[in-house]
C-alpha cells in the first residue's frame, strides 16, 4: 500500500493531491493515508502537506527504493528480482551466494554503501554511502568460458549509452572493463564467472559508478585517477534514474547482442568508445610488462597488441591492467 501511495504522489510530482482523493483511489480511511505519507516522509521523500490542499511531493530524493527503480523500467529480464541493501559488504559477493542458490538471470543487488567493495587484480573498491551506483547482476550466459570477456564488453557498452541517455556524458571505454571521463575512471566493472571448462555456470557483474563524489570526497591515494559525474557535470544526479538505464541498456545488449553474429556489432560500438585504440599502451601482467599499439579487439573480448618488432599479441584481460605511455589512459 505505501508503494501505491507514492505512485499516486509521482504521478502528481510537484502538485497537491487531496488525502480524500488517495483515500476513496485506494479504499482506505483518511487516517491511514496519513500513516503511509508520515513512513514516506520518514524515508526521506520530501512531501508537503497542507490541511487544505492534502499531499505533494515536491522532487523525487536520491533514495535507493525499488517502487522507484521499478517506475519505469521496462526490462523483462533485468531487475525483475532485486535486492536492495542499505549497507553491505559486496554487492557482487552477495549476488555470488545468490547466484549459486538458483536466482534467476537477471537477479539484481544494489547497495547504498560496500564496507569490503572489490575491484580487480584483489583491489578494494571505496563504496561509501549515497555516492556512487555499487550494483551486481547475476547472468546465466550460454557462452563458451572462454568467451566470458564478452560479459564485460556487452556492460562497458550498455554503461556507456546508459550514461549518455540519462546524465547526458559522453565517456571513453579503456579496455577491459573501466569508463573513463577527462582522462580519469568513472566507473569499473567487475566481472566474475563460475565455470567449468566447457560450460559457464552463472556469471555475475559488478558496475561501481562513481556518482556524486565530489572532489573532496575522493581519498588521496585516487584523487589524481579518479572522477565523478558530479565532478565531471558540476551538479548531483538521481542514481535511480541511472540504474534504470543501465538496466535497460544492459539487458537489450545482452539479450540480443551477446550471443549471434550481431556481435561483432557491439564490438564495432565498443571501439567506437575505445580511448586506447591505435595507441601505444603499456601492458602490465604480474612479473611482466608489454607495450605496443592497441589495434583492435577480438571476438572473445581480447586486446590485440601489435608490439614493436610487427608482430601481433592477443592479450586476454585476465590479470592485466593497461596504462597509456605516460599517463592513466
Ligand atoms: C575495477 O575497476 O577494479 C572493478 C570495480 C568494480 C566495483 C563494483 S561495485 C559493485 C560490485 N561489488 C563489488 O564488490 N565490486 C563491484
Amino acid at each position: 500500500m505505501r508503494d501505491v501511495v507514492l505512485n499516486i504522489l509521482l504521478d502528481n510530482l510537484g502538485h497537491f493531491v487531496s488525502g480524500e482523493d488517495i483515500s476513496r483511489q485506494l479504499g482506505i480511511t483518511r487516517a491511514a493515508v496519513w500513516k503511509y505519507i508520515k513512513l514516506l516522509q520518514s524515508q526521506g521523500y520530501p512531501i508537503e502537506s497542507s490541511t487544505k490542499k492534502g499531499y505533494c511531493l515536491r522532487q523525487v530524493p536520491d533514495i535507493l527504493d525499488d517502487a522507484l527503480l521499478l517506475r519505469g523500467l521496462d526490462t523483462s529480464v533485468f531487475g525483475r528480482k532485486m535486492e536492495i541493501h542499505s549497507s553491505i559488504g559486496s554487492t557482487n559477493a552477495r549476488a555470488k551466494e545468490l547466484a549459486l542458490n538458483g536466482a534467476p538471470e537477471g537477479t539484481v543487488v544494489i547497495a547504498d554503501e560496500q564496507v569490503q567493495g572489490r575491484g580487480r587484480l584483489g583491489r578494494s573498491w571505496i563504496s561509501p554511502p549515497g555516492k556512487g551506483i555499487w550494483m551486481s547482476v547475476v547472468l546465466r550466459p550460454r557462452l563458451f568460458p572462454q568467451q566470458a570477456s564478452r560479459i564485460t564488453i556487452m556492460t562497458a557498452v550498455a554503461v556507456a549509452n546508459a550514461l549518455k541517455r540519462s546524465a547526458q556524458i559522453e565517456v571513453g571505454i579503456k579496455w577491459p572493463n573501466d569508463i573513463v571521463c577527462g582522462g580519469k575512471k568513472l566507473c569499473g566493472i567487475l566481472n566474475e564467472v563460475h565455470a567449468e571448462p566447457q560450460v559457464i555456470h552463472y556469471a555475475v557483474v559488478g558496475i561501481g559508478l562513481n556518482v556524486n563524489f565530489s572532489q573532496e570526497d575522493l581519498p588521496d591515494g585516487i584523487k589524481d585517477l579518479a572522477t565523478s559525474l558530479k565532478i565531471e557535470k558540476d551538479k548531483e544526479f538521481c542514481r535511480v534514474d541511472i540504474i534504470r538505464a543501465i538496466l535497460q541498456e544492459m539487458e537489450k545488449s545482452y539479450l540480443q547482442r551477446l550471443n549471434n553474429d550481431r556481435f561483432t556489432e557491439l564490438l564495432k560500438e565498443y571501439e567506437a568508445h575505445s580511448v586506447i585504440l591505435g595507441k601505444r599502451v603499456r601492458v602490465i601482467g604480474i612479473g611482466s610488462e608489454l607495450s605496443g599499439y592497441a589495434e583492435g579487439f577480438g571476438e572473445d573480448g581480447s586486446l590485440i597488441l601489435r608490439l614493436d618488432d610487427g608482430r601481433l599479441e592477443t592479450i586476454l584481460a585476465g590479470d592485466v591492467s593497461i596504462r597509456g605511455e605516460s599517463s592513466y589512459v
